[in-house]
């Protein structure tokens, strides 16, 4: 058995291994000891989940609470400053990723109806409009661009604006907002900035809608009387944030990837009937979203172990994704593989509200990148490439491509 870990400052989230592959110490923790009692950085005790069964038996069960998990704004231990939490933080309206049910459960019913199969469905073709736009405009650039802010920042960021009803032209308040906090040692000061910051513009936002409602999802939620203020403005500070940052580095991870496979980019590109599963495959292979927490609110058996109440408990969906005892060759990017199953968009009541739209996002995507833009490629050597190794979403900062021909 290997010893409690003692993380120094932050977990280890460098992807030492190559710029897709899970931190060195991470897999050998998940080897050894896939349930592993952790020191944090303010010196309190917890356990880090790196198995792919005891993670998703974890997301499952409503006795770990979410109430200490911030989802993607890690708040509690990567931030400078920040007090130890010992007990579930206060509930913060409306954001009810960090919410148990049946709080969580009110508030998610109010938004399920928007974010189904059959409405995501019916507003593929203009997704695709989207990025088909957004495509033309690339095509008409002089390569080298960077392909983050030129594709794949902008097409997750129109389409959750306009099924929010969020200006697209207010985009640098909350991109800047929302990068600021994203950055894992960002001071608390700075964070809780950038969080005002944003909620003041939702806020005006959501009562503007609640004055007036228009045609989206925040004017409908705005309608119903039952929802504060503060609630509406946490659930659009929420869905703004979610439905953005992820997708957008799905696309331009997911593109890195794929050209560092050409392999598996020329089967893709001959057989466009393969991407649903690549984009499968993507979403495992990449986990943009990794780190997640819990807090046992009682004492709970899993793998093996004992958690005590009251501790706090890390789980990295990248490591769940990449064991071995669920996937054959899980560090092997393979389009053809079955990788449903993965815990890419989480298990459990808080599985992504909007993974539907994140398909059919990414289906949209890189269907048109990889049509239009036959001879799509890095403009730089991989080594150079920016990765996020400091953000609580990774990707790229930056993807300078280039390329020789464009086509319709
Ligand atoms: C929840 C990943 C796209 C909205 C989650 C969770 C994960 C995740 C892992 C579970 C968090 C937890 O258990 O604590 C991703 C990834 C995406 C993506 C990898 C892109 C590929 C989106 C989009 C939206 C969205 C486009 C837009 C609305 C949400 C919301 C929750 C959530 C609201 C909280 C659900 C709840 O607590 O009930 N996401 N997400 N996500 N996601 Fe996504």
């Amino acid at each position: 058995m290997s010893r409690t870990v003692a993380i120094p400052y932050g977990l280890p989230m460098e992807r030492d291994a190559g710029p897709f592959d899970p931190p060195q110490q991470i897999t050998r923790l998940r080897e050894s000891r896939p349930v592993s009692p952790m020191i944090f950085p303010d010196g309190h005790e917890g356990w880090l989940v790196t198995g792919y069964d005891a993670v998703r038996r974890l997301m499952a069960d409503t006795r770990f609470s979410s109430r200490q998990d911030i989802g993607i704004l890690h708040v509690p231990y990567e931030t400078p400053g920040m007090p130890v939490a010992t007990e579930p933080s206060p509930q913060v309206p409306g954001l009810f990723i960090a919410m148990d049910p049946p709080d969580h459960t009110r508030l998610r019913r109010t938004l399920t109806g928007a974010f189904t199969v059959k409405r995501m469905k019916q507003l593929e073709d203009h997704i695709i409009d989207v990025a088909e736009r957004q495509l033309d405009e690339m095509a008409r650039l002089t390569p080298p661009v960077d392909l983050v802010e030129e594709f794949a920042l902008p097409v997750p960021s129109l389409v959750i604006c306009e099924l929010l009803g969020v200006p697209y032209a207010d985009r640098e308040n909350f991109q800047v907002n929302s990068a600021k906090f994203l950055v894992k040692e960002q001071p608390l000061d700075e964070k809780m900035g950038a969080y005002i910051a944003l909620t003041t513009y939702l806020s005006e936002l959501v009562t503007r809608k609640r004055a007036a409602p228009g045609d989206d999802i925040l004017s409908d939620l705005a309608r119903d009387d039952d929802l504060t203020i503060e609630e509406l403005t946490g659930a659009a500070f929420l869905l703004l944030l979610a439905g953005h940052e992820t997708t957008a580095n799905m696309l331009a991870l997911g593109t890195f990837a794929l050209l560092e496979n050409p392999e598996q980019l020329a089967e893709l590109r001959a057989d466009p009937d393969l991407l649903p599963d690549a984009v499968e495959e993507l979403l495992r292979y990449l986990s943009v979203a990794d780190i997640f927490y819990r807090y046992a609110t009682e004492d709970i058996e899993l793998g093996g172990e004992t958690i005590r109440k009251g501790s706090t408990v890390v789980v990295s969906l990248l490591a769940a994704n990449r064991d071995p005892q669920r996937f054959d060759n899980p560090d092997t990017l393979d389009i053809r593989r079955k990788a449903r199953g993965h815990l890419s968009l989480g298990h459990g009541v808080h599985l992504c509200l909007g993974q539907q739209l994140a398909r059919v996002e990414m289906r949209a995507g890189f269907e048109g990148l990889l049509r239009r833009f036959p001879t799509l490629e890095l403009a730089v050597p991989a080594g150079d490439v920016k990765l996020r190794t400091d953000m609580n979403i990774y990707g790229v900062h930056e993807l300078p491509v280039t390329w020789t021909e464009t086509a319709r």
